[in-house]
């Protein structure tokens, strides 16, 4: 595995750590059972995803091509790398957030055994129907949730042959790191997971310490002036290695299901704030892509996606909107993070390019309260 240069971290805004979840210690039982069929922990969100491709590259002959999506987490790119996959990038279906499923069944990405799909922002990606795409295509598919509600102690609730969550920083259910791979085939990863990785240190009294000057760091007042600091260059992309990838204990994972359920009963709340959200948005100027919508209205959203009329509509807003939470996420598309040109990008992905360019999203959590958005909705209006 080689290690990999990589890019960005997001605006910490995000949801608060369920401190009380922390706090339980484990009982013996929640140990010794086999977590929640299938899952195994990993260091990171990015380790887990890297962790699932390598297990679906062993699968099919190694060192091939992987489908990824052209705009998405740049932590998706290091993955494959790491495990000595190449990159074949996808292009984004119109008015959506997700990659055109056809990519699947593309000639052109005939040397890719393995396609990641990702729930950008907590939307829920398009899925075929499991065996569907073994069958037709032979992709192994491997569903990256980690943007989503989903993880150990629910139901898995997705056709592909992986699943992969991250519980760090701005995700759902945080614990302000680590992440977990799910397999289909339970038995075979778990034996694959146990033998390759090392098992790094966790602990639930120092992740609750951390929590609770991290719940501290992103009250809405202290995000504010944090954010403007222009040394910390919140929101920018930089560059980051992948380490190895190492395991994290079984309580981690106990502990993950806990908070995740906790978590769930505040579904309806989180629905609710990124339905008021998408209804600040002024229809003749922006638009929501319509899977994210969808999505919305069911369960709500991580952070909702907005699509600005043209690329200034959306600099304009960004450069004024950070300290209430505006951020444009990754601002181009995963082959310039690759050293693609912007016009050979928008050449050769012209929807994920357009989506990079007039993308803006605005914050779901709790803490974004009717103050906040007021102020987003006037500067909603200011951009018109
Ligand atoms: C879609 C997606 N996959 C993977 C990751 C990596 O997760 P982690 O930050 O836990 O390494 C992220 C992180 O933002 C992500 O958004």
């Amino acid at each position: 595995m080689r290690p990999v240069t990589v890019f960005s971290r997001q605006t910490p805004a995000g949801e608060s750590v369920l401190l009380r979840q922390l706090l339980v210690t484990a009982r013996a039982d929640e140990l010794t059972t086999p977590m929640p069929e299938g899952w195994s922990a990993f260091g990171s969100g990015t380790m887990a995803l890297a962790a699932a491709l390598f297990f679906a590259a062993s699968r099919h002959q190694p060192g091939k091509s992987v489908i990824l999506p052209a705009y998405s987490c740049p932590d998706i790119v290091a993955a494959a790398l790491a495990v000595g996959l190449e990159p074949a990038f996808a292009d984004l279906v119109v008015d959506q957030t997700g990659m055109n499923l056809a990519a699947l069944r593309s000639p052109l990405n005939a040397g890719s055994s393995i396609a990641v799909l990702v729930d950008l922002f907590g939307t829920r990606h398009e899925m075929p129907v499991h065996g569907e795409t073994a069958a037709t295509s032979r992709v192994t598919l491997v569903h990256d949730r980690a943007q989503s509600l989903a993880g150990p102690g629910q139901e898995v609730d997705s056709a592909a042959d992986l699943v992969v969550v991250s519980r760090g920083r701005g995700k759902p259910a945080t614990l302000l790191g680590g992440g977990a791979t799910w397999a289909r085939q339970a038995d075979e990863f778990s034996a694959f997971a146990a033998a390759r990785f090392p098992v790094g240190n966790w602990s639930a009294a120092s992740t609750a310490l951390r929590a609770a000057l991290y719940n501290l760091a992103t009250q809405p007042l202290a995000f504010g002036a944090v954010a403007q600091l222009p040394f910390l260059h919140i929101g920018e992309t930089k560059l980051r290695t992948l380490p190895a990838i190492t395991r994290l204990p079984q309580s981690w994972l106990v502990h993950a299901a806990r908070q995740l359920r906790a978590w769930r009963s505040e579904c309806a709340a989180r629905r609710a704030r990124t339905l008021a959200m998408a209804e600040l948005i002024p229809a003749n100027n922006f638009r929501i892509p319509s899977d994210a919508l969808q999505t919305a209205a069911s369960e709500g959203l991580n952070r909702l996606p907005v699509m600005c009329s043209d690329t200034e509509q959306a600099r304009w807003l960004i450069s004024r909107g950070t300290s209430l939470g505006i951020s444009p996420m990754y601002g181009k598309t995963l082959p310039e993070f690759m050293g693609m040109s912007a016009t050979d990008a928008a050449l050769a992905f012209p929807v994920a390019y357009r989506f990079s360019r007039t993308l803006v999203t605005l914050p779901t959590h709790a803490r974004c309260g009717p103050r906040t958005r007021q102020s987003l909705q006037e500067l909603l209006r200011d951009a018109q």
